[in-house]
């Protein structure tokens, strides 16, 4: 949630900012601003909205010369999201400005202390940076460090300017990513690798609890106690056709379409279709899975979460553990049963979600193990865990997630299977089975795109008749499909929508059925539960509602006015992966149709550093 970003160097700053910004707007988008240094003052530019709006209103960059600045891309916590409230932040003398990122706790207590002799033009808790900087910022940048960390309680990826002195950019880190690209003759400063890898393959990740400068020659760094630290340079590869929309309407669609490129992604080297064992490359993994396991507790937020809840299944099938999938924003408050026996998987695209690293912090406190199945390679989660998975789904930039769903899910499948083989609960025939078919996966979701006329015709029939409320059903392993397909379409159509078990709903959702409501069912055949489902729905229809159903049976008995999206999948414990897609098809093309922001909805950010 927001993105920072810095430079130092020979070029001008002011388009190599805005650029950084457009990179890392899917972190929040409620306003943006760039301060560049000119001739000792700041030329401060500031916009309520996206980034466009920031470059409308400068226009071609006029009067934003200068070689250093910082920038901000805001999702607003604290304030309305007014241009007052934009960042950067200056203080009294307006000689320092200031932008962060995170949730500054005790903001007004510092803000009561200092309103007797500062001036505060927001109503941010980030603009009290910039004045404790303005007492502070002297000499001695590791006094001002110093007394930032002392002060401040919260999360924070702080960076700050000083007029007087373009030789430096300050930064320091508690949360929140923070992260420096090395150029030649230039530095860079930014929360995401797709900030500066267009202009430099050499990173430094700051660890947390890291503070220190940038100058155009590199950076400096101390650790949390003070002390002066050399944090690893690590050579990146940048993919430029990943951060573009390659023709796509909208990222979202394209990183819908690549799904089957991600699958083989995937599994490709991890699973044997001839002896149905999976295994894992990453350092530690194969350790932690074969050792004492007694649980797996998985924690996660939002689509992972769902991910999570598949997962939950197939461990206790395939490999008989006790198994749980917990929101991490409940786990971390709650006082979970955890310890040495327990394997703590925490799932997250980012890896920079505040809930689960804040659950990973409480296992590892309680002697539990943890792998990390993530996406962002660098990511707090991947350092903090004992072991990363890699999703391999490559960057995703639209806020609804969509193909790290596919891969999560392909993780933890493959996670499940290991266990599964390891413990001998998960029979040789079987796995080779499970495994052909995880092998076909990747087919039969591109199979699935077919549907996208019937979903486009679909969409508009709901546009058409105006239909605001949407219940998704499913059972077993897709009663999380259920969840996924509810949480996309509300997420980017802001239509109302629920996931229920289909055997919940004549525990009171029942209620809300008439033939105005968009009953979305997923159904396979091959499940134990698939006559019950039948039944459910029949219950639905019976309510008056016509029905869209997800299925892979040809024999469907549909009823006059039924939807079918037929997919193909021959295993119900895979079925999640392909009936996903429909359901993802179908968030997308309503959105479309009504005109919506797709791939930046409403409120959203994609990277969710606060709680
Ligand atoms: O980066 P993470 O996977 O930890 O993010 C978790 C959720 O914020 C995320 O899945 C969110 O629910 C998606 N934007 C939904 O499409």
């Amino acid at each position: 949630m927001c993105g920072v970003a810095g430079y130092i160097g020979g070029r001008a700053a002011y388009p190599l900012l805005v650029e950084a910004l457009q990179r890392m707007e899917y972190r929040g988008y409620d306003s943006a601003g760039v301060a560049v240094i000119q001739k000792g003052r700041f030329a401060l530019r500031k916009a309520p909205g996206r980034v466009e709006a920031l470059s409308r209103a400068v226009g071609a960059g006029r009067d934003t010369a200068g070689t250093a600045g910082i920038a901000h891309t805001r999702w607003a916590t604290h304030g309305a999201p007014t241009e007052a409230n934009a960042h950067p932040h200056l203080d009294c003398s307006g000689r320092v400005a200031v932008i962060h990122n995170g949730i500054i706790e005790n903001f007004a207590q510092i803000k009561k202390r200092l309103a007797k002799r500062h001036r505060f033009r927001s109503e941010t808790d980030s603009e009290v940076i910039a004045h404790l900087l303005e007492d502070r910022w002297g000499d001695d940048l590791l006094a001002a460090l110093a007394s930032l960390r002392s002060t401040l309680k919260g999360q924070y990826a702080v960076v700050a300017a000083h007029a007087e002195r373009p030789d430096t950019i300050l930064m320091i880190r508690s949360g929140p990513p923070l992260l420096v690209g090395l150029g030649d003759g230039e530095t860079f400063l930014a929360s995401d690798l797709a900030a500066l890898l267009p202009h430099t393959p050499r990173i430094v990740t700051l660890e947390d609890g890291d503070g220190g400068w940038i100058t155009r020659t590199g950076c400096a760094l101390v650790d949390r106690t003070g002390r002066p630290v050399r944090r690893a340079v690590q050579t990146i590869r940048w993919e430029a056709e990943k951060a573009e929309k390659g023709g796509h309407p909208h990222y979202m669609l394209k990183e819908i379409l690549e799904q089957p490129e991600t699958l083989l992604a995937a599994f490709t080297d991890r699973l044997s279709v001839q002896t149905g064992e999976a295994s894992f490359s990453e350092p530690g993994v194969e350790q932690l899975l074969a050792g004492p396991i007694d649980r797996v507790v998985l924690a996660a937020c939002g689509t992972a979460w769902h991910a999570s809840l598949v997962a939950r299944y197939w461990i206790e099938d395939f490999a008989r553990l006790a198994a749980s999938a917990e929101l991490a924003s409940e786990l971390r408050y709650a006082r979970p049963v955890l310890d040495r026996r327990t394997l703590v998987v925490a799932v997250s695209q980012s890896g920079e979600t505040a809930d689960t690293l804040a659950c990973v912090r409480l296992a590892r406190a309680k002697g539990a193990r943890i792998l990390a199945v993530v996406n962002v390679q660098g990511s707090t989660l991947s350092r903090e865990a004992d072991a990363a998975v890699w999703m391999r789904a490559g960057l995703e930039i639209g806020v609804a997630a969509t193909k790290t769903y596919l891969a999560q899910l392909a993780a933890l499948f493959l996670m499940a299977l290991r266990l599964g083989r390891a413990r001998r609960t998960l029979p040789p025939a079987r796995a080779r089975q499970l495994a052909r078919e995880a092998s076909a996966l990747s087919g039969q979701v591109a199979e699935a795109f077919t549907l996208r006329p019937e979903i486009q015709r679909l969409a508009r029939r709901f546009v058409r008749e105006r239909c605001a409320n949407f219940m998704f059903v499913g059972r077993g392993v897709n009663f999380p499909t259920a969840l996924e397909g509810a949480l996309k379409l509300k997420e980017i159509t802001y239509r109302h929508a629920e996931g229920y078990g289909a055997g919940e709903m004549k525990h009171g959702p029942l209620a809300l059925v008439d033939p105005h409501l968009g009953v979305i069912a997923v159904c396979m055949k091959g499940e134990d539960l698939y006559d019950k489902t039948l039944s459910n729905l029949e219950e639905i229809r019976t309510r008056g509602a016509r029905l869209v159903v997800v299925t892979n049976a040809s024999d469907f008995p549909a009823a006059p006015g039924d939807v079918v999206l037929g997919v193909k999948s021959r295993n119900p414990e895979t079925s999640p992966f392909v009936a996903t897609v429909p359901l993802q098809l179908l968030a997308y093309e309503l959105a479309a149709a009504l005109r919506c922001d797709i791939d930046k909805p409403r409120n959203l950010a994609k990277s969710v550093t606060v709680e």
